[in-house]
């Protein structure tokens, strides 16, 4: 008999469904269910694995609601919506899919760092809004060259944005908690690489640990010529703290790819001039996702052939 597993949300593309119905007996799920949905309690005791998103994760009443849970596979590299204490007491695997969209992700992180400075949508809406031909006037974007460029968070994808963003003659300082290498590089507190730079990329997990780091504190230290972009987690950022400082001169402009309360944006950010906003696309481009979802079915038929996991995260 095939195993039961759970599928949660409505983003999993034609290929990953057919490989994942060759495998497995799928149970397909649009959002995370609760004890009494109907149909749920009849299947929940047979179910031995979840296939989730970075973004829905899963919850510890789905857990506990679930007694032949094995593993929780992962389709997305944050695991900051999975409860991972609870999961590793009860001895399940949880998988994430690392690496296969660090590129893509890193590709849009600078992408939406330059469309920031450049302010690339502003002038995208000055010429279909026709105030070209009244010489409707422009502000100007600034150069990177001979900047400084803070990356928070300097794993996988941190270091990827380091490497391009040199090629566009920006020095780069980075902080995390640990070490990381290259030290020479590394400021001594967040607060010194915010005050250290012309920008800050926001490349560190969310969860816990880094919730609010960037606070009043951090933008002040950033200040009115600086660029906040943040491709890394809403949760990381004290959105009222951003958006006043944003509101009020005392940062200079933010790119943002993610939100506290997605797909929820605060609508005083509609207001202003000097945000560039985005969709959670970071990886969302064909080649990333689709093998992201491959990973993230070849980490539960490795779980079920009793094969090691590709990329496990506990
Ligand atoms: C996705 C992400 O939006 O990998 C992550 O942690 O945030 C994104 O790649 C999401 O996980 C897609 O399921």
């Amino acid at each position: 008999m095939k195993p039961e597993i759970l599928v949660v949300g409505n983003m999993w593309s034609q290929e990953v469904r057919d490989q994942l119905r060759q495998s497995f007996e799928c149970h397909f799920v649009d959002a995370i269910p609760v004890a009494g949905d109907a149909g749920f309690d009849a299947i929940a005791g047979s179910i031995r694995a979840v296939l989730t998103t970075g973004m829905v994760g899963l919850t510890p009443e789905l857990v506990a609601s679930l007694p032949a849970l094995e593993i929780v596979s992962v389709n997305g590299v944050g695991v900051d919506a999975v409860p991972l204490a609870l999961l590793a007491q009860k001895h399940i695997h949880v998988t994430n899919t690392p690496d296969v969209l660090t590129d893509d992700v890193a590709d849009f992180a600078v992408t939406l760092l330059l469309s920031t400075v450049r302010r690339l949508p502003q002038l995208d809406r000055y010429v279909r809004d026709n105030k070209w031909p009244a010489r409707a006037p422009l502000t100007h974007a600034r150069s990177l060259k001979g900047k400084v460029a803070g990356i928070v968070g300097f794993g996988r994808i941190g270091q990827t944005v380091a490497q391009r963003l040199q090629g566009f003659g920006l020095e780069i300082r980075y902080f995390q908690r640990s070490a990381g290498p290259a030290p020479e590089k590394r400021s001594s507190s967040l607060l010194a690489l915010a005050e250290e730079s012309d920008m800050l990329v926001l490349c560190m997990p969310g969860g816990a640990d880094t919730r609010h780091m960037i606070d009043a504190r951090v933008l002040e230290a950033l200040g009115p010529e600086g660029t906040l972009v943040n491709i890394a987690r809403g949760s990381v950022v004290d959105e009222a703290a951003l958006v006043a400082a944003l509101r009020d001169g005392r940062l200079g402009a933010a790119g943002l790819d993610v939100f506290d309360d997605e797909p929820n944006v605060p609508a005083a950010l509609f207001e202003l001039d000097n945000v560039v906003l985005t969709p959670h696309v970071g990886s969302f481009t064909l080649e990333a996702r689709r093998a992201m979802g491959r990973l993230a079915v070849a980490n539960l038929e490795a779980h079920f052939s009793g094969e090691p996991l590709p990329t496990p995260v506990i």
